[in-house]
């Protein structure tokens, strides 16, 4: 009797089994058909698939090591960066995603292009769509002079948390303030709630199918002026082709492209610069 009881440890474990195994067979089959697509896919489609299988890798070590990707590239600064130096954190976790886990920071070869960007229009107000991590708002806080302050908005609270931490790490917390929320509704909130008067520089860089609601919002709420450097990253992969099309075709930007690739992969990408002509 007590052989078949779940009561005495039989038939738990048996149960365990069966998921462990459907579970098992779910994501070989999930790991298969993107690396099929991988190999029958070319360019910005061949990437995008690249992105979802390390996506993939991810959800699969969360679900037996109890942490995400991000406590975990959060974790790998605290082990090996210096505090309150932002340029080994950046470092810290550009190595831990070129070895370990990929991730969707701007990364250091379009980091490069950001930091000649951010000094050359030497801001003073700064706007940032999507922190994630907080790996692009450390990079662009160590450059910016005395007095300078960047806002960075985030709506995934886990995310947040860690950005948080990353950038106290860095030390650049008096240069650098997170707002939690929908860029949607942080947007509309920045004259009044922030005292923010015009946007000297705005980094792009949320849901792609976001870039262009927001940059018309930006405009609706006269946070652009003449000459604010609008930066959007991934305009290839994953892309934001009516973005592209509205600042190359309205008439009330001067846009530039530069091509680089994709953080941490082989793979092209770009980021576009739009100057707005006020
Ligand atoms: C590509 S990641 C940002 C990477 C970061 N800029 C970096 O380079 O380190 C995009 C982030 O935008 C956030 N996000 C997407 N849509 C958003 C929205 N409408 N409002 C606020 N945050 C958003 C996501 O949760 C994600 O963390």
């Amino acid at each position: 009797m007590c052989a078949r009881t779940p009561r005495c440890g039989h038939g738990a474990p048996a149960q365990r089994k069966m998921i462990d195994l459907s579970t098992v067979l779910l994501v070989a089959a999930s790991i298969f058909l993107l690396l099929t697509l991988y190999i029958v896919l070319h360019g910005p489609r061949r990437a995008f698939a690249k992105i979802v299988l390390h996506e993939v890798k991810a959800a699969i070590k969360v679900f037996f090591m109890n942490h995400t990707k991000e406590q975990r590239v959060l974790q790998y600064v605290l082990d090996n960066a210096t505090r309150g130096d932002p340029q080994s954190v950046v470092d810290s976790i550009d190595n831990y995603c070129n070895k370990e886990e990929w991730a969707m920071n701007v990364g250091d070869q379009k980091g490069l292009i950001l930091d000649n960007i951010v000094n050359e229009s030497n801001p003073c107000v700064l706007l940032e769509l999507g922190t994630y991590c907080g790996y692009s708002a450390v990079r662009i806080a160590r450059l910016l002079k005395p007095g300078a302050h960047l806002y960075t908005v985030e709506f995934n609270p886990a995310f947040a948390a860690v950005a948080k931490q990353m950038i106290e790490f860095a030390g650049v917390q008096d240069k650098v303030q997170i707002l939690e929320g929908n860029t949607q509704d942080i947007i509309p909130q920045l004259k009044k709630k922030y005292e923010v008067d015009t946007l000297d520089f705005v980094f792009i860089d949320h849901w792609k199918d976001k870039y262009l609601e927001d940059t018309k919002l930006l405009e609706k709420c006269n946070l652009l002026r003449k000459g604010t450097v609008v930066l959007a990253d991934n305009v290839i992969v994953p892309g934001a082709p009516d973005f592209l099309e509205y600042v190359r075709t309205c008439g009330r930007y001067d846009c530039t492209n530069y091509p680089s690739f994709l953080e941490y992969m082989d793979e092209k990408d770009a980021l576009e610069k739009a100057i707005f002509r006020g």
